[in-house]
């Protein structure tokens, strides 16, 4: 490509044009054409403000916000006909848009970059860019924390090991097993919100670094772009990109959370475990075993999950070091950003197909058991009746080892063995060997119990009902 926009946009203090390829090299456009709508907004409300301050008259005004208007809809048939020329020499969104406003208005477009420096633009559309993300993101964790409720609503009596060390440790319903999913989404929700908070604020005005040399109401331009406040230093606002590096760090920490429900879910579909069948519509098969199902969406979830780690770590390395203000590197925060935020939406819709259709063996799950889960209730019997919780735990333990020598499991130890343990140990005893009962002794609020679950459940329904925004 030529040099005819560089040659347009800052031409003067130049008399050579840039190498070839270093407008190649130095082109953003491919990837920030994503801000384009948001640019526009933000160029409509910019020509509003210099009027306002006296800058633009009511002629330039309507000229310049019909040119804007009609613009977006140009480019955006152009992008969708796959007609837009990507013309690298006009280096990103931001000069696309002001370059192609020329074209289409003649000399009055070349007034819309007045007290505005690319510096305090870009960092104004990530910001409104980031405010509708983010907002998309927890609509769909909502969505998927919807199908988790759901479903362990449907298996509030149905029983599964929980493991500790990945050995069993103690019989759980499933529905709670399920909703330590919910609550872990729950607080990735609560991250974004935190992050769209300190992301809700304006940065135009600002300039390229000492603020606009024009007296912009910046207030009224906050609210008419619809940011609730306004930066408060110009060399800052121009500065960081904390708020991308915290969404994505908010993103990595949602993806380690979905990483951790595939892998159980994919030990789960094994045979050895045979504990959930997963749809077919997210299964794969082999291309040379004829009896695979291979849950590949679950695998590409947990796959991916390195991949939004690996942007976290591009964004915070691209901004260790810089000096103050803004420097090109900056430009780089892109597409960590937009790779992070499609990543993670597809990883949501993925995972929420895939709770909605699975099917958990809920027979298969009481059938692992192995009876020694119950030592702990033992222990807990016995401690109630006096015994001290540490004398308690070793009769338990040894009664464990005495099963595991005899081949018997606990419920199966003859009462004279018992008695030699303890005399405390009687007929009473069968009520510990009940996994639903063993649940309920732990009916305390957090706990497993039947009770305590109905309530978690109903009180994330209400979460969900409220829209999320408890
Ligand atoms: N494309 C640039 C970026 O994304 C826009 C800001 C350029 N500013 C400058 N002073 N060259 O960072």
């Amino acid at each position: 490509m030529s040099g005819k926009g560089n040659k347009s946009m800052w031409g003067g203090r130049f008399s050579d044009k840039p190498d070839e390829f270093m407008v190649e090299f130095g082109a953003s456009l491919d990837v920030d054409i994503e801000l384009l709508d948001v640019d526009i907004q933000g160029s409509i409300a910019w020509v509003a403000a210099l009027e306002q301050a006296g800058i633009l008259n009511d002629e330039e005004v309507k000229i310049l916000t019909a040119g804007l208007e009609d613009l977006s809809e140009t480019l955006k048939i152009e992008l969708e006909e796959g007609t837009f020329i990507f013309d690298h020499s006009l280096e990103d969104v931001h000069m696309t848009v002001e370059s192609r406003l020329i074209d289409h208005i003649g000399d009055v477009g070349a007034k819309l970059h007045t007290g505005r420096s690319r510096n305090d633009q870009v960092a104004t559309d990530e910001r409104l860019y980031l405010l509708g993300a983010i907002d998309s993101i927890k609509a769909y964790i909502r969505k998927l924390q919807q199908a988790i409720v759901n479903q362990a609503e449907q298996h509030i009596d149905d029983i599964v090991p929980a493991y500790t060390h990945l050995q069993q440790a103690q019989p759980v319903r499933l529905g709670h097993y399920l909703m330590a999913w919910f609550h872990m989404l729950q607080r990735d929700i609560e991250r974004l919100k935190d992050t769209r908070k300190r992301t809700d604020k304006m940065p135009l005005g600002s300039g390229a670094v000492a603020g606009s040399g024009f007296a912009i109401d910046r207030k009224l331009l906050a609210q008419k772009l619809g940011f609730s406040d306004i930066t408060e230093n110009s060399i800052d606002a121009t500065s960081d990109r904390d708020y991308i590096i915290e969404t994505i760090s908010a993103s990595s920490i949602l993806m380690m959370h979905l990483s951790r429900m595939c892998e159980d879910l994919i030990i789960w579909s094994s045979a050895e475990f045979g504990f959930a069948e997963l749809s077919e519509r997210y299964s794969t098969g082999s291309s040379m075993m004829p009896q695979k199902k291979n849950p590949d969406s679950l695998e590409l979830v947990r796959g991916k999950t390195g991949r939004v780690y690996g942007n976290l770590m591009a964004i915070l390395t691209v901004m260790k070091g810089l000096p103050f203000s803004y420097g090109k590197d900056m430009q780089e925060d892109k597409e960590p950003l937009f790779d992070t935020l499609k990543t993670v939406t597809g990883c949501l819709r993925v995972m929420t197909g895939v709770i909605e259709e699975i099917v958990f063996k809920t027979e298969r799950m009481e059938a692992v058991f192995d009876d020694s889960v119950f030592a702990t209730d033992i222990a807990d019997f016995l401690t109630k009746k006096g015994i001290p919780f540490r004398k308690s735990h070793e009769i338990a333990g040894k009664l464990v080892k005495w099963s595991k020598e005899h081949g018997k499991p606990l419920k199966h130890i003859p009462t004279e063995v018992l008695k030699k343990h303890s005399e405390l140990l009687n007929e009473h005893m069968v009520n510990i060997f009940d996994f639903k009962k063993s649940t309920d002794r732990r009916s305390l609020a957090g706990g497993t119990g039947k009770a305590s679950l109905q309530e978690q459940i109903e009180h994330a329904k209400k979460i969900l009902l409220q829209g999320g925004d408890v």
